[in-house]
Order: structure tokens, then C-alpha cells, then sequence
């Protein structure tokens, strides 16, 4: 709550994403805060994921771009945030090796024009205000890199080695964050998440593809020999990570958070089949894990991530809810039960929506 007693404001970047919209959904739900959304609606950004706060007069979503400093600037005078929660980026490895400009404009001079733009406002705030902010970055572990079988799990202190522009754009902008942090004081928190999965994830990425094509009779087309590791975690069990983070995490501090969960993308994929070969008994296309195929691996693929989420634990006392299987099982659900969204995604409906509403992006 604000000294006024009213809720306070948070101020969400890319809160129309996969992480950004479960995000803000239990923000509201909660009543945690106000919330001002800004996302560019990108491909991945889809505001069917928000439906649900069509009519909640304390979420305010503003299609803009995290680089436009002067729009920031304006909701954060007009706002007045206690936070700036910043999910916003190019997401995607495979696409940043394909693509990697996007991911240097937006993940990395996209997160500087907004460090810029929110250290100007909080430059501006009484000091009691001033310590009360708060700046928590969202990044990845594959900022990391890759470790050998019997490595140790990534640890906060586990040196910075990127191997895709991906990674690298994300490990840039950790960077800016620290800096930010140790040059002008401003109060930031960063965190560092393993592989996610759950409701509303653009089907690019391999749990849904897997979920959508299994469903469809389609090849189930696994990278390499199958044995690259992921430590994986139930997206509302980040949410709740973040939360903590946000309310409780020492200022200036990295927070690892994971699963505890390693699975080889086989084992995920397995998994998966077997969720909905029990869902579907009469299907034609069981026992799924038949569709499996191999591929050409990716190009640079990193082996094996785990993370240690000890020190979230033993700081905050966070814990993962969701084991991998329940947590698996609650995403195939949801894919088996929003049919109208997912075809909407893979139609390009929701881009039309988005055209006719804002014109072409
Ligand atoms: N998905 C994962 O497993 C995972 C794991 C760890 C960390 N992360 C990090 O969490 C964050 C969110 O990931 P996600 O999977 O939800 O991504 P996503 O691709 O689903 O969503 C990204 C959102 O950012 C928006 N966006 C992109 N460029 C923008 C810009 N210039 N200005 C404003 N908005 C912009 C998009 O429209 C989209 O809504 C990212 O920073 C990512 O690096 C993701």
C-alpha cells in the first residue's frame, strides 16, 4: 500500500507477453497494485492474454515502446510508479539467430533508453520515495551459459558466459541494471529465470509447439539427439518469485530462480505425450511420443543449464509449488482447454485485432 493507503503503482513492461501477462493477472487479482502496461505488442505481445481485465479500471494498458524515453517519462510523471517491473524483450534464441539486431535494439538499448528515462524520474522523487523504488529486471540463466554434466548449477556468483545473441543481448542489459545501480544509486533488483512454462505462451517455444502439434498428429521435431537440458519452472511459481523479489529482495541484488527441476528436452517431450495420451484415450494419434522426430541441432546449442535457487529460498523463503508433472499437466490443460486462443495465435487472428485497433505496428 502507498502512504496513502491506496493501492501503489507499478509500472509493467511488456505486460502483454507470456511472463508479463500472468504477471500482471495475479497483480490485479491480488490487488497488489495499479498497474500501467506498456508494451509494443510485438508478435508475441497479445492482448487476448488480458481479457480478463477488460473492465478493471486499475490496469491501464499503453501500447508504446520502452526505447520511446519520452513516453516513459510522461506515464512515470503522470503515474507516479513505486516500481517498474521490466519484462519487455525479444525473447526468443532461435529467432536471435536468425535476427539478432531486434534483440540488440530492444533488449539491450531498449533497457538503457528506460534505465535513463526511469533514473531521471526517480532523480526527481523525495528522498523517502526515492528508497522506496524499486527497478526489478527479468532475465535468464542462459546468461550463464552452458555447463558439462557434473558442473555445479548456476549460482549468483557464476560468471557471465552468453553463447547466443540471445544471451548476450540479456547479459548487456543485467549489465546496464548493475551499473545503473552502482553509479547512480538507483535501487534495482535482477533476476535470473530458468525456462518457463504455462498459460499463455507464444507456441514458438517448445512445450507449446510440442502440446500443439501432439494434439494436431504432427511431428514432434526435437533439436539434436534430445538430450539438452532445461531446468524448468511453472510460470505462476516465477510470478510468485517476483513478488517476493519486489517486496522483500535486498536492494542491488541478483536472485537466482528455478525449478530444481533439470529435464532433457526428451524427457520434457515424453512427458508431455504421456499427459495427453491418459487425456485422450480414444485418440488416433496415441501413444503420442510416436511423433516424435529428431532435427539438425540448433547452431550454438547449449547443453546443459541447472540453477541453484538457494539463496531465494534461504533470503526469502520462496519454494516452487508445482512439481514438473503437475505443473506440466496444468499447461497441457490449459492448452486442451483455450482452443479459441490458441487458434487466434496460430490464424493471426489476434494481429488483425491488434490492426484494426492500433493500425499496422
Ligand atoms: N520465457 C522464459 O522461459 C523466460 C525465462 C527466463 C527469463 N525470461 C525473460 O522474461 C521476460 C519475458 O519473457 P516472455 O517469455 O514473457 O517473453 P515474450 O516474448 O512472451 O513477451 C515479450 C513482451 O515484450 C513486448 N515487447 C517487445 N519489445 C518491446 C519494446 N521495445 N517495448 C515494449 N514492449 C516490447 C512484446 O510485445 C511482448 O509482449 C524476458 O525479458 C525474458 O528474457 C523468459
Amino acid at each position: 500500500m502507498t502512504r496513502a493507503g491506496s493501492p501503489e503503482t507499478w509500472l509493467i513492461t511488456g505486460g502483454a507477453g507470456f511472463i508479463g501477462s500472468n504477471f500482471v493477472l495475479a497483480a490485479r487479482e491480488r490487488g497488489a497494485a495499479r498497474v500501467v502496461n506498456l508494451d509494443l505488442l510485438t508478435y508475441a505481445g497479445n492482448l487476448k492474454n488480458l481479457a480478463a481485465l477488460a473492465d478493471d479500471p486499475d490496469h491501464l494498458f499503453v501500447r508504446g515502446d520502452i526505447a520511446d524515453r519520452e513516453l516513459v517519462g510522461r506515464l512515470l510523471q503522470e503515474h507516479q510508479p513505486r516500481a517498474v517491473v521490466h519484462f519487455a524483450a525479444e525473447s526468443h534464441v532461435d529467432r536471435s539467430i536468425y535476427g539478432p539486431q531486434a534483440f540488440l535494439e530492444t533488449n539491450v538499448m531498449g533497457t538503457f533508453h528506460l534505465l535513463e528515462a526511469v533514473r531521471r524520474y526517480w532523480d526527481g522523487l523525495p528522498p523517502p520515495r526515492q528508497q522506496d523504488f524499486r527497478f526489478l529486471h527479468i532475465s535468464t540463466d542462459e546468461v550463464y551459459g552452458s555447463l558439462a554434466p557434473e558442473d555445479p548449477a548456476f549460482a549468483e556468483t557464476t560468471p557471465y558466459a552468453p553463447n547466443s545473441p540471445y544471451a548476450a543481448s540479456k547479459a548487456a542489459s543485467d549489465h546496464l541494471v548493475r551499473a545503473c545501480r552502482h553509479t547512480y544509486g538507483l535501487p534495482t533488483l535482477i533476476t535470473n529465470c530458468s525456462n518457463n512454462h504455462g498459460p499463455f505462451q507464444f507456441p514458438e517455444k517448445l512445450i507449446p509447439l510440442m502440446i500443439l502439434n501432439a494434439l494436431k498428429g504432427k511431428p514432434l521435431p526435437i533439436y539434436g539427439d534430445g538430450l539438452n537440458v532445461r531446468d524448468w519452472l511453472y510460470v505462476t511459481d516465477h510470478c510468485e518469485a517476483l513478488r517476493l523479489v519486489l517486496a522483500q529482495g535486498r536492494v542491488g541484488e541478483t536472485y537466482n530462480i528455478g525449478g530444481n527441476c533439470e529435464k532433457t528436452n526428451l524427457e520434457v517431450v515424453g512427458t508431455l505425450c504421456a499427459i495427453l495420451d491418459e487425456l485422450f484415450p480414444d485418440s488416433p494419434h496415441r501413444p503420442h511420443a510416436r511423433l516424435i522426430t529428431f532435427i539438425k541441432d540448433r547452431p550454438g546449442h547449449d547443453r546443459r543449464y541447472a540453477i541453484d535457487a538457494g539463496k531465494i529460498s534461504r533470503e526469502l523463503g520462496w519454494q516452487p509449488r508445482e512439481s514438473f508433472e503437475s505443473g506440466l499437466s496444468k499447461t497441457v490443460r490449459w492448452y486442451v482447454d483455450h482452443p479459441e486462443w490458441v487458434a487466434s495465435v496460430e490464424s493471426g487472428e489476434y494481429r488483425e485485432w491488434l490492426e484494426l485497433h492500433y493500425g499496422r505496428g
